[in-house]
């Protein structure tokens, strides 16, 4: 990998085993930016404690055994002690070209491929996605590109809510409306809001059908062969909408992706059976629970997860217990990911807790609850329509793509394009603009959704993305060149030449953070750091127009690096770039 950061650090590890002995070899060299220069190492500080000698002195004898030739062309020790490095533009030259003549960018697969489980999405059958799965949705399929560019196995996991009593009167409410509705996807039955309402609102002022409904959840529980055949039936119509969600959004889960609350179905008596015998769990006030270590009630009372409740009816915890031992013994994974709603993120520490007490969850798997921040409206508020209901995913969708057009309508070009040709670069804006606004915000902090600022063409949002990137496109377009072809030899003479080509070589460090710590919001602010050095780039270095060939080959070749760049990075967001705009 070509960070600077990294090369440096080896190479202040490397003086310090020559100072002070081989002990020294893993000290953190702390290198950080600097001010003064590109970067700059400030273990002195540090270790002048710990050997009880002046930091500048301790820095001059590490500057002194230093050895940076090739990488820098000025190293100096400067105030208390810090180490200013200053790189060469030839060695930044070198490396970006290497970022623009490799594949795969000069990022290197991770060292130690893992098997990793992505859980997002995760929506509930027979309702209708909400702006809460947008957030999980996005941010998952994100977190899940990046891993796999990185080499990582990952197994992508919609765990639908598609189980539990609410499916008795559902089943009951679609026979009432003759099952072939399902089929045919008849509008009473596809629009699931009110489809779930209708229900609801008979099982609340209809007697006799409550009773069906509760005889229907025993049938489905027992595995009665009509019942399941019936709930199957509502779960393909909720299937075919999710899918339509996820091909507009480009999400790339798909129907294998899915093993929903149903499939732990029948693992949940033999694992409390397990728990209760072992003694983990035990019978309280009816219900089966354990009570992990630490976790306490408001009145410093122990607090319980329910495994079965007294009713002998299991819980969503019983059912997150049987997921983690799925994936650690057959799926045999080291590292899960559970994107999903921070307000969950209790349930989450107990179930793993709980797992981990069973010896279900050995220490060497990583469980991770990725935090998803509410969505808030600009009220700040959650978000709700006017009239107070949960908003419809599909129709925020409807509302972007529409606030793109207008936006983009505005937009002076030299070339117009053709009607289909808008549409489908507006689609692109809408889309990518939602996409990146929630991308861009730390996965864990709450959220404004907020149109005005998210379609902006300008700022930090995915339009102006994607407008640095056609933009880049039309160069070569212009030029009739290929950015394929083009290859350098990359000089560096312009200050804004340097920045952007030093950008260049962070892209795997950035990668490899927003792996580690499945947030994908690292990865939006390097792209939008990037394409702001390109913007100083372009605004000060002619390219088609430069001076001479060799300064026209050169930038021509920093065009093209940073056009992949701009490109992977926004596709490992799922951001589409379009051709032109
Ligand atoms: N279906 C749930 C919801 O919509 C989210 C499921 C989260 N995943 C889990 N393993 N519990 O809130």
């Amino acid at each position: 990998m070509p960070d600077p950061q990294l090369v440096l650090a080896a190479r202040v590890q490397d003086a310090l085993t020559a100072a002070f002995g081989p002990s020294y070899a893993d000290t953190d060299p702390v290198i950080r930016p600097s001010q003064f220069a590109d970067l700059q190492a400030n273990v002195a500080l540090p270790l002048a404690k710990r050997l009880g000698r002046a930091p500048r002195e301790v820095a001059n004898e590490i500057v002194a055994r230093l050895d940076v030739a090739d990488v820098a062309s000025g190293v100096e020790v400067s105030g208390p002690g810090f180490i200013n490095l200053t790189l060469k533009d030839e060695w930044i030259a070198a490396q970006a070209r290497r970022v623009l003549d490799d594949e795969r960018l000069d990022v290197p697969p991770a060292e130690t491929p893992q098997r990793v489980v992505v859980e997002y999405s995760s929506p509930n059958v027979a309702k209708e996605m909400h702006v809460g799965h947008l957030r999980t949705t996005i941010v998952g399929d994100a977190i899940a590109r990046i891993l796999e560019f990185l080499g990582h196995e990952v197994i992508r996991d919609n765990h639908i809510g598609d189980w539990g009593t609410p499916f008795g009167m559902l089943i009951e409410h679609l026979l009432d409306l003759g099952e072939e509705a399902a089929a045919r996807d008849d509008s009473s039955v596809s629009d699931l809001t009110a489809f779930y309402q209708a229900a609801r609102q008979k099982f609340d002022s209809d007697e006799e059908f409550a009773d069906r409904s509760r005889r229907r959840v025993v049938a489905l529980q027992s595995g009665d062969p009509e019942t399941l055949r019936l709930w199957n039936l509502l779960v393909d119509v909720s299937k075919r909408y999710f899918n339509s969600v996820y091909r507009r959004l480009r999400i790339t889960l798909t129907d294998a992706d899915i093993k929903g609350e149903s499939f732990y179905n029948d693992m949940l008596g033999p694992i409390t059976e397990e728990l209760e015998s072992r003694g983990i769990a035990v019978i309280s006030d009816g219900a089966l629970c354990v009570f992990p270590p630490g976790f306490k009630g408001r009145d410093g009372e122990p607090l319980p997860v329910i495994l079965r409740k007294s009713d002998g009816g299991y819980n969503y915890s019983t059912t997150d217990l049987a997921t983690v031992k799925y994936r650690v013994e057959t799926e045999r994974v080291n590292r899960m990911i559970y994107v999903v709603g921070a307000p969950q993120s209790l349930h989450f520490q107990m179930v793993f807790a709980v797992a981990r007490m069973a010896g279900w969850l050995p220490d060497d798997v990583s469980a991770e609850h990725a935090e998803i921040g509410n969505v808030l409206g600009t009220d700040r508020k959650i978000l709700r329509t006017r009239a107070g209901g949960t908003v419809k995913l599909s129709e925020l969708l409807d509302e972007a793509v529409e606030r793109a057009g207008v936006e983009y309508d505005k937009i002076e070009r030299e070339e117009s394009l053709g009607e289909e040709e808008r549409a489908a670069i507006v689609e692109a804006v809408g889309i990518g603009a939602v996409k990146y606004a929630d991308l861009s915000t730390a996965r864990d902090s709450e959220y404004v959704f907020d149109f005005d600022r998210m379609i902006a063409f300008r700022g930090n949002t995915g339009p102006y993305l994607q407008y640095a990137v056609a933009r880049i496109r039309s160069i070569f377009r212009r030029g009739g060149l290929r950015p394929e072809e083009a290859h350098g030899p990359i000089v560096l003479g312009h200050e804004t030449e340097r920045a952007l080509a030093l950008h260049l070589l962070g892209f795997g460090a950035v990668l490899e953070q927003a792996g580690a710590t499945a947030e994908p919001h690292r990865l939006a602010g390097y792209i939008f750091d990037l394409a702001s050095a390109y913007t100083a780039f372009h605004e000060n270095c002619p390219v088609l127009k430069a001076p001479d060939e060799e300064t026209k080959a050169s930038r021509l070749a920093l065009a093209a690096a940073t056009l992949r760049t701009l490109v992977t990075g926004l596709d490992l967001l799922g951001v589409p770039t379009p051709e032109r705009m």
